[in-house]
């Protein structure tokens, strides 16, 4: 077992978000992981209590840790947009995390088939760049444009990675986008998908339109390896992903920079759930498994897989947030 310390920002965050990482952390210490933590309390009750978002220093601190693991973010008494913007999106780009890792497994039921596949999502441009405007605002005249940014380095590395990722996997790339009416997006999506191909001969590819792939989600999902897709495709495609095999409590993400030139993120994707917040009932697997990729990615590959299948063997437990801990913890 390595021996290396890893210096792990701490992003517990609003609502269930800190019940969920505190027990993220204790699994993964258990596991044998050294981490040396640093706290930092943002979010929405953060925001609410000084009008703190996400400072540029505290972005710089992060450039030299080793990794962010965040619970979830988000308030019901602030405006919607003003923490996603400004906290999750702002960490995304100017740490420039551009992919977002989400992988969607389950065991199974008697006469159902299991899930195992990852969609790699484009982190830092598409609908979610900020371009467009509002003119006339207010009048009835009023016009909103919101383009898609969408830029050949930045389609390339992201389509690199999951060819990458799909040559350690089962060898299959599925490109999601929506060609057929898309065409100025869709061609660069194609086009840099159909040339990156050529150099990963093993991998066998696919394309599915977005709309036929939620059929496919639902219907057929074992067709799919691993899938990469823009960001606002991906965004809603893995909320389906987790639906679709076992429960968004389930479903686990890595916000990364393969380059490494600054502290990737890991966070589960559900969001900060006020409404169970502090009853200590919120389930701790997406966190966790979180904490799984985390430590993966840190090259920490043996504590990665004996917390990710411990907790895949606990994915259909129920019990309070704890118990679900201790379960995995007992199963390490
Ligand atoms: C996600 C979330 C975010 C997104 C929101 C909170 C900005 O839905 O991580 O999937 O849209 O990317
Ligand atoms: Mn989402």
């Amino acid at each position: 077992m390595s021996e290396q310390s890893y210096r792990v920002g701490i992003v517990g965050g609003d609502g269930i978000g800190p019940e969920v990482i505190a027990q993220g952390l204790r699994v993964l210490e258990a596991a044998g992981a050294k981490l040396d933590t640093v706290d930092y309390d943002l979010g929405g009750a953060r925001y609410l209590a000084d009008g703190t978002i996400l400072p540029d220093e505290i972005v710089d601190e992060w450039r030299g840790l080793d990794a962010i693991y965040l619970g979830a973010v988000g308030h019901p008494d602030v405006a919607p947009g003003v923490i996603e913007r400004g906290l999750l999106l702002k960490m995304r780009f100017d740490l420039d995390l551009y992919v977002n890792q989400r992988p969607f497994k389950s065991p199974g039921t008697d006469g159902a088939p299991g899930h195992d596949f990852i969609v790699i999502r484009e982190n830092t441009e598409g609908s979610y760049a900020g371009e467009g405007g509002l003119l006339r605002k207010g009048t009835p005249h009023e016009i909103a444009t919101q383009g898609s940014v969408n830029t050949r380095r930045g389609a390339e590395r992201c389509i690199r990675y999951a060819f990458d990722l799909a040559r350690k996997r089962n060898k299959h790339l599925t490109l999601v986008h929506k060609t057929n009416v898309l065409q100025f997006s869709g061609d660069l999506w194609q086009r840099t998908f159909n040339e990156v191909a050529e150099e990963y001969a093993d991998v066998d590819t696919a394309y599915n339109h977005v709309d036929a792939a939620c059929i496919y989600f639902v219907q057929d999902p074992q067709r799919y390896d691993v899938i990469v897709t823009d960001n606002l495709f991906g965004d809603i495609l893995t909320d389906l992903g987790g639906a679709v095999s076992g429960g968004i409590g389930l479903a686990a993400s890595a916000n990364m920079n393969p380059a490494q030139r600054a502290a990737s993120m890991f966070e589960p994707v559900h969001g900060s759930a006020p409404d169970i917040a502090g009853q200590g009932i919120a389930n701790p697997i997406a966190a966790i498994i979180s904490g799984a990729l985390m430590m993966d990615f840190l090259g920490e590959a043996d504590i990665a897989r004996r917390v990710s299948e411990a907790s895949d063997a606990c994915a259909a437990l129920d019990g309070t947030t704890v118990e679900i801990a201790d379960a995995v913890i007992a199963k390490l």
